[in-house]
């Protein structure tokens, strides 16, 4: 039999071991703690998007993307761009409260994935309101993942989840599309660049860098900082820099044999094959984005819809959506992991 002060002694010795144990394994218990919460969110995310996939189908046409232009305003002049291509930007602009009471709606009727636009989306103000209040914003109201697109020559706000930054080829390329240093400082913002969610490169393929697509995805291939890149051919206007259906399958072949050779092409290869493919006036799933546009114009679907810019749409998003709705499950994954869930 045990008598009492050995009793004693191997209950403190236990109750000692055990405090010892977990003030030891707490690190790994919160990571554990963690991991679980974050796959959790991340499974609660999975099942929303399953659920909105599924209604889909049975004929429920909600947006998902809740794509918003919320001002034209700009410090460059590129070549391709379809915003400048009548010249100056108008000056437009959406207030604070119109992008608010616009991201609460679009979000009830069942949008997702929320992305600012412009003119040079970091730009924006409204009093002092910046493009991080509208992130800020668009996390509040709960959207999965929250992101947008920039040139890259302005301040960075980097409480988002996705930034997509325009690159359109080497460095002389690029400059002679966007204007002279403007790769110069693209690549200083994103060496200086201190963020913690997914940094994707955009290249629109035309005339001017048609013959410069692989060094493009070599470069994006060796920036740390850039997980892979978009690549999407110019849609007109303007019409002169705009590519053949001949131009477009090579450029097809060449970035679907990049992306076998294992080069961060983030299209998918069946996406890769529809971008080849030039009107998609019958195709496109408008339904899945909403678009808000500066100046009180609101889309269901593509602002372009039904014009001829439509018949020779360049865009890779749409391919992939449609992909999506048909429910091709590699493109699904690909994507939903790369741009649908928080960070
Ligand atoms: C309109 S810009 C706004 C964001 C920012 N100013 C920028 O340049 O990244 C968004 C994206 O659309 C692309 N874009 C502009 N004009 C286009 C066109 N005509 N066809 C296809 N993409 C275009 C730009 O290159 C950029 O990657
Ligand atoms: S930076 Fe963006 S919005 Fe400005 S001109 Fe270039 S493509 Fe257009």
């Amino acid at each position: 039999m045990i008598n009492g002060p050995v009793q004693v002694f191997r209950f403190e010795r236990f109750n000692d071991l055990v405090i010892k144990g977990m003030i030891r394994s707490a690190p790994l218990f919160f990571y554990i703690l963690q991991t679980f919460c974050r796959n959790m969110n991340a499974a609660l995310q999975f099942f929303d998007y399953a659920k909105w996939w599924i209604f889909s189908k049975i004929g429920r046409k909600d947006p998902l993307v809740n794509t918003m232009i919320i001002h034209f305003a700009c410090n460059l002049r590129c070549k391709h761009c379809s915003v400048m291509a009548s010249g100056d930007p108008p000056a437009l602009k959406m207030s604070y409260d119109e992008i608010v009471s616009e991201m609460e709606s679009k979000y009830k009727e069942g949008a997702k994935i929320m992305y600012f636009e412009g003119g040079e989306t970091t730009m924006w103000k409204d009093g002092d309101k910046n493009l991080g209040d509208l992130i800020k914003k668009s996390k509040e109201i709960g959207y999965f993942n929250t992101g947008y697109t920039t040139n890259g020559t302005n301040k960075i706000y980097t409480n988002s989840d996705v930034i997509s930054v325009s690159i359109d080829g080497p460095r002389e390329i690029h400059d002679e599309i966007r204007g002279e240093g403007v790769f110069d400082k693209l690549m200083n913002t994103l060496d200086e660049l201190e963020f913690d969610g997914s940094i994707f490169a955009n290249m629109v393929i035309q005339k001017d860098n048609l013959a410069h697509i692989e060094e493009t995805v070599k470069l994006i291939h060796e920036n740390p900082k850039i997980k892979g890149g978009m690549f999407n051919f110019i849609t007109p206007p303007p019409h002169e820099i705009s590519l053949t259906p001949e131009e477009k399958k090579e450029a097809v072949d060449l970035l679907l044999e990049l992306k076998e050779r294992g080069y961060p092409i983030l299209n998918s290869k069946k996406g890769l094959k529809l971008l080849a493919q030039e009107d998609w006036t019958e195709k496109c799933p408008y339904f899945m984005t909403s678009f808000t546009v500066a100046g009180g114009f609101h889309f269901n679907g593509c602002p372009m819809q039904g014009t001829d810019a439509c018949k020779k749409c360049g865009f890779a998003a749409p391919r992939e959506y449609y992909l999506v709705t048909k429910g091709d499950p590699l493109t699904i994954m690909e994507l939903s992991a790369l741009f649908a869930m928080s960070k």
